[in-house]
């Protein structure tokens, strides 16, 4: 297949492109920097371009037969006006996709938001939901304005909302759940390897069409002495952390 991953010079995006090579697809990887990756490979194209910048995503949807959103933000943005400047990245980024999806009759999607997004609230404990949608508030904002858009395509799209990731190895199926109504709490975490064989694997099962799913692992009794060493260790850094557990969001 051919597979255009936006956002894929990094995290979940970067582990994607390398199963999805691995498995013999040509894989192009849009993102402002794609070198990034610094991986080669001949089935491998880099598309250097701003999501923001409709042009260059059409271009880069031309000819593909699926497209994966794996967009983020540093987390510094995430918590939005009056602390930080907006960004449109997510909305905006995702409406340039769409759009230049539907031009080119590209019909695939598979995009990463987050559980704590739209109804996927309800699935978190309280704390959960107020840590993720207050101290969150412009990223999950920007979250929600993605899947409605997303929803309202036509498109056969599919959202992945995992819970909090590490850059953990992957624990592969019988570790990871993966289902529309798992609930999570702060604590509970999945690595970006797992999200990306997941999503892969879902990439051409038309049963995921149209729908949204949590991926996670269950929660462990080391989460909860992991996760507040990762939030006081990442409290002035962007979003990377080495070793297997990573900031949330
Ligand atoms: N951290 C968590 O615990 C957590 C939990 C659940 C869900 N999520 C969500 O999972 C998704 C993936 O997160 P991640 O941490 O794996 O990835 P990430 O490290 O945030 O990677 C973001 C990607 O987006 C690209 N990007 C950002 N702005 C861009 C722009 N204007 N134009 C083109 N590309 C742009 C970056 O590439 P360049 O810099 O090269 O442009 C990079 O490849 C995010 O939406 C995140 O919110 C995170």
């Amino acid at each position: 297949m051919k597979i255009l991953v936006v956002g894929g010079s990094h995290g979940i995006g970067s582990e994607f492109v390398k199963r999805a090579l691995a498995l013999g697809h040509t894989v192009t990887v849009f993102s402002r920097n794609p070198a990034q990756l610094s991986i080669e490979h001949a089935n491998l194209r880099l598309h250097p371009g701003n999501v923001l910048d409709a042009s260059s995503v059409k271009q880069a949807v031309r000819g593909q037969q699926a497209i994966i959103c794996a967009l983020g933000l540093p987390t510094r943005i995430a918590i939005g006006p009056p602390f930080a400047k907006r960004s449109y990245v997510l909305s905006g980024g995702t409406s340039n996709i769409l759009q230049a999806m539907t031009t080119e009759g590209v019909k695939r999607f598979m995009c990463v938001t987050a559980i704590g997004t739209a109804d996927s609230a309800s699935q978190c404990t309280l704390f959960a939901r107020v840590s993720l949608r207050v101290g969150l508030r412009w990223l999950f904002k920007e979250k929600d304005r993605q899947e409605e858009l997303i929803k309202a395509s036509g498109l056969d799209w599919t959202i992945i909302r995992p819970t909090a990731l590490t850059n953990g190895i992957e624990r592969g199926d019988k570790e990871t759940k993966v289902g529309e109504k798992l609930r999570s709490g702060i604590l509970t975490q999945v690595s970006r390897a797992d999200v990306a064989a997941t999503m892969l694997g879902m990439l051409d099962k038309p049963k995921s069409y149209k729908k949204a799913y949590v991926i996670s692992y269950k929660a462990r009794l080391g989460d909860s002495v992991r996760w507040p060493a990762t939030m006081v260790m990442a409290r002035n850094r962007d979003i990377t952390l080495e070793g297997p557990t990573k900031t949330l969001f």
